[in-house]
């Protein structure tokens, strides 16, 4: 694979110069969802799949970027004074927006460069492939430019930044920590109001986790997370009034039942309830994975499906097939919809002996309702971004 995109860097941009190689992975969460811009907890871990990038800097102030998932788009150029978003920069508003973020913190970018990219996250699988192209670019910049002081945890936060405000994606910290900070066989146990973390292994004898890719995304997912977003934070200013809170992840679900009352608007009071309960699980399924009590992580993970269905409505109609056919299929512990939600992905444990069933009776089930296959990944849980130049 590093062959080959080196030759392509070659072919593209021309010989010579020092091309460095780097990856970033990304991401599944295994629970805790939509609680990262809530305060409360979240479990992800990183993948063996990602973005890989290539990059030589130039004596000239010009980014030239060339995807290899987009080649028929070929090179796309723009320049260091140019770092605005526009619709016609298509993908490169990704790492055109880490650099513009790079520059507003004072790192300053003293050169050009050409920059290449392949990924193997499949398109719209909700498996984070623009953060991991954005932990890419951040670790991409602090290599070539030498700013040793940042750490991955800083190049994380860039990623969010730049998202929030370069592409309009009020997205939490969850995907670019996962992608940055990933670590082989673990889970990241992140709390997102100290960014405290710990990593909790996931080796688990009996049974495997699989992703199953639904293969629909549905539109104006970006318009309908930051409402989520908009309605949790309506609902926060309605219970501060009642009780001194930061955010919703700081409530347990018995002073939730006491205060919610406050919350005006029911939709918001329903996305509220999510936040808190959704941030409780997550922190008792860390618990019952370290004490060996998969049966619970697993009722936990089937818990928080139906939040995410019926009280956030994130969820649809084929991610709710795929979920409830799993729920139905011999040795699965636990299934519910992952990430961001609209389509995408579902995460399962399932035990060993069962996964080829899994994977044979639900791909077969879920064709006949919905008219195209799904796709299955046995997951494996890899480390975080990383420079692959020796
Ligand atoms: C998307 C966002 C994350 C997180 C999840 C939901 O993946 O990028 O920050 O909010 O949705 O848990």
């Amino acid at each position: 694979m590093q062959r080959e995109l080196m030759q392509k860097f070659e072919e593209m941009y021309g010989p010579g110069g020092e091309i460095r190689e780097y990856f970033a992975p990304g991401r599944v969460n295994l629970i805790g969802e939509h609680t990262d811009y809530n305060g409360g907890h979240v479990f992800p871990c990183a993948l063996t799949i990602g973005t890989y990038g290539l990059a030589r800097k130039r004596e000239d102030n010009k980014l030239r970027f060339y995807s290899v998932n987009f080649s028929k788009l070929g090179i796309i150029e723009s320049s260091l004074d140019d770092l605005i978003p526009s619709d016609k920069a298509g993908w490169t508003n990704y790492p055109k927006g880490v650099m513009w973020t790079f520059g507003k913190r004072g790192y300053e970018l003293t050169s050009g460069m050409d920059y290449l990219i392949y990924g193997n996250i499949p398109n719209g699988s909700g498996l984070s492939s623009s953060a991991s192209l954005e932990v890419l670019t951040g670790l991409m910049l602090k290599d070539l430019f030498g700013f040793d002081q940042l750490t991955k945890q800083d190049i994380a936060l860039i990623g969010q930044y730049s998202e929030n405000n370069f592409n309009g994606m009020n997205c939490g910290i969850m995907d670019q920590f996962a992608s940055a900070m990933g670590k082989k066989d673990c889970a990241i146990f992140l709390d997102t109001s100290t960014l405290n973390y710990e990593y909790a292994p996931v080796k688990l004898p009996d049974a495997k986790i699989v992703i199953t890719n639904s293969k629909v995304k549905h539109s104006l997912v970006g318009s309908a997370y930051n409402d989520r977003r908009n309605e949790c934070e309506a609902a926060l200013k309605d219970l501060q009034t009642v009780v001194d809170i930061k955010t919703l992840g700081d409530l347990t679900e018995e002073e939730f039942e006491m205060h919610k009352a406050a919350i005006k608007d029911p939709v918001c009071c329903k996305r509220a309830k999510h936040a808190v309960y959704e941030n409780q699980r997550a922190v008792k399924a860390v618990k019952a994975l370290k004490e060996n009590r998969i049966d619970e992580f697993g009722r936990l993970m089937n818990a928080s499906h139906v939040s995410l269905r019926d009280d956030y409505e994130v969820s649809c109609s084929e991610i709710d097939i795929l979920v409830e056919l799993a729920w139905e299929t011999e040795g699965v512990i636990g299934s519910r919809i992952t990430g961001g939600g609209f389509g995408g992905c579902t995460v399962s444990i399932v035990k060993n002996d069962g996964v080829d069933n899994f994977i044979s009776t639900i791909g077969k089930q879920y064709k006949d309702k919905v008219g195209h296959e799904a796709e299955f990944y046995v997951v494996e849980i890899d480390d975080g971004a990383r420079i692959l130049t020796k």
